[in-house]
């Protein structure tokens, strides 16, 4: 098991978000990769704050970046100064880093990528750009083979939030921000996501990776939600449409056509039904065609998420995949569900009977049975749904009832949403 020891630059939100994800899954990530992450210091602004015990916080930040001690430097502070900093530092004393802050990426990431190139270290990013959707690795190794010819995405989760509340709950733009706030949404400063700021960041660090240009904030056209009323939403709604924060990057002529700002959906446009604080992002591309990713895009356990994954992929740069022991179940041993079944069956007095008793023999229980028979024939079949029942106990149920077959059945399992 190879060692990696972390040091963290925040410990707010995600930094704790992160601290709790590790402890839950060390396991797992060691067995699955072979690493065992340690969080070995973590800078804070106020130490007095109840936190974690079993890492050692400091609020010396020399302590993380100059430390021998330390293999990875996690950038979970955000800002645009210290931050840039700090992680020059960490680059040039050989760390390699990972960070969420996408306002410094788009600021200054290429300034930062050039000086991890030279100095050999890699920056990761994944968290930077809709916390949990993996949208980074997919534009970076999923589609490389791809000519990518457009992104429209949902990128911010607080706008996204606001809409929707407006739209579904009639809240005012106020206290659906107050709401996005207090469930940790928001950047510090809420205008930022208000006012377009935060999706055209993602979209600057977006469409550099999908269409390898250098990209400005001052490139993009930005609008925010703040003119935004009940009015629009009600009037979007009976025309058959919602109204959704989106960010777009495509190819027109050659050029690059970037904006941000609210738009009218048609309500089966597929980003239309991407609700609350859920991100999606919409990918044109030559080989694949459209695929879309969703989901979480803010949240302390999205985001850490996103982190983990890149300190994961950093450390594993060179070591072997390995094997995880998970025990496979027998075939359908874990099968458990509703079923359908349809039984083709000769009509023969009390054949019916005899199907339901057989069920009923292994404990299942039925919710609805038809049985359709074709006119003048003595063929037809029973249709039978039945409660959670275990495959085993159906299969058993079936081998007992040969006799009235004339065909083999139909079993099939009815997967529930959830
Ligand atoms: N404020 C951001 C959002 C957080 O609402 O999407 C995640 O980047």
């Amino acid at each position: 098991v190879g060692r990696v020891h972390l040091g963290l630059l925040g410990s707010g939100v995600v930094g704790g978000g992160l601290i709790d994800l590790i402890a839950k899954n060390q396991a797992l990530i060691g067995e699955r990769c072979g690493l065992e992450l340690i969080v070995q210091r973590a800078l804070v602004r106020d130490l007095n704050r109840p936190r974690p015990m079993h890492v050692e916080y400091t609020t010396d930040a020399a302590k993380i970046i100059n430390a021998s001690d330390i293999d990875i430097v996690v950038e979970v502070m955000g800002g645009t100064t210290q931050a840039y900093e700090y992680i020059k530092t960490a680059l040039q004393n050989g760390k390699h880093v990972v960070t969420a802050n996408k306002a410094l990426l788009a600021q200054r990431g290429n300034e930062l990528f050039h000086l991890a190139t030279q100095q050999d270290r890699c920056i990761g990013y994944e968290a930077s750009v809709c916390a949990g959707l993996p949208v980074i690795g997919t534009l970076r190794q999923g589609l490389v083979g791809n000519d990518i010819e457009s992104l429209y995405g949902i990128v911010n989760g607080t706008n996204n939030y606001i809409l929707t509340q407006m739209a579904e709950q009639g809240t005012t733009l106020e206290q659906a921000i107050q709401e996005a706030q207090k469930l940790g949404f928001c950047e510090a400063d809420p205008s930022m996501d208000i006012d377009g700021i935060d999706a055209a960041q993602k979209l600057v660090v977006l469409s550099e990776l999908a269409f390898g240009m250098h990209v400005q904030l001052q490139d993009i056209t930005i609008e925010g939600i703040r003119h935004l009323e009940q009015a629009d939403l009600k009037q979007a709604a009976s025309l058959g449409y919602v109204i959704k924060h989106i960010a777009i990057a495509r190819k027109v002529d050659g050029r690059l056509d970037l904006r941000v700002g609210p738009m009218l959906l048609h309500k089966r446009h597929p980003l239309a039904s991407v609700r609350n604080e859920f991100n999606a992002i919409l990918v044109k591309a030559d080989a694949v065609g459209e695929m879309i990713l969703q989901g979480k895009g803010a949240g302390a356990m999205p985001t850490a998420s996103a982190v983990l994954s890149d300190i994961v992929d950093v450390a594993l740069r060179d070591a072997p995949v390995h094997l995880r022991k998970l025990v496979k179940a027998e075939h359908g041993a874990s099968a458990e569900g509703r079923y359908y079944l349809r039984f083709p069956i000769v009509d023969e007095p009390g054949v019916i009977g005899e199907i339901t008793t057989k069920i009923g023999r292994e404990g299942i229980s039925i919710y609805d049975a038809r049985a359709v028979l074709e006119d003048e024939s003595t063929d037809g079949n029973v249709m039978i749904l039945t409660h959670k029942c275990s495959l085993v106990a159906l299969n058993r149920a079936v081998q007992a009832m040969q006799d009235q077959l004339r065909k083999a059945p139909v079993v099939l399992q009815i997967l529930e949403r959830k």
